[in-house]
């Protein structure tokens, strides 16, 4: 098995309740290595640009909208097969549609407000791995 890296956020809805120690125990159990990380505020320019794949949608102006309401903490996780562990510990989109034991079904407030986000693919994280991080960021 390769190892990867992914990027990985710790949303507003969950830095808002002091969750980031919490959910960063669920990624380390899991095997996945913090190798970069910082807690930062993003701008509505960042949040609709790093969602822009879903500005049709009509979630969209409510998801930039609780993405800039606080600070989230901004992840390179790596590991082995390290992309689809990630998407398993944080669980399905909906926390009612989760499985137990997973970071959205114990941790979301919602479908919007679900904690983390996690990359979908090897393409996905190189670039929102790019979108948050220089080379020289990362240390693994
Ligand atoms: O985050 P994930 O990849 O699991 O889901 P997505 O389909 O890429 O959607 C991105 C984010 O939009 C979700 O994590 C939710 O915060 C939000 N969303 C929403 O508010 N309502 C939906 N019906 C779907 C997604
Ligand atoms: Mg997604």
């Amino acid at each position: 098995m390769a190892i990867e890296r992914t990027f990985s956020m710790i949303k507003p809805d969950a830095t808002r309740r002091n969750l980031t120690g919490k959910i960063v125990d669920r990624l380390e159990s899991a095997g996945l290595r913090v190798v970069a990380q910082k807690r930062i505020r993003i701008t509505r320019a960042q949040a609709e640009a790093f969602y822009g794949v879903h500005r049709e949608r009509p979630f969209f102006g409510e998801l930039v909208e609780t993405m800039t309401a606080g600070p989230v903490v901004v992840q390179v996780l790596e590991g082995e097969n390290a992309i689809l562990k990630n998407r398993e510990v944080m669980g399905a989109t909906d926390p009612s549609k989760a499985e137990p034991g997973t970071i959205r079904k114990d941790f979301a407030v919602s479908i919007g407000e679900n904690s983390a986000h996690g990359s979908d693919g090897p393409d996905t994280a190189k670039q929102e791995i790019a979108f948050f991080f220089s080379e020289s960021e990362i240390t693994g």
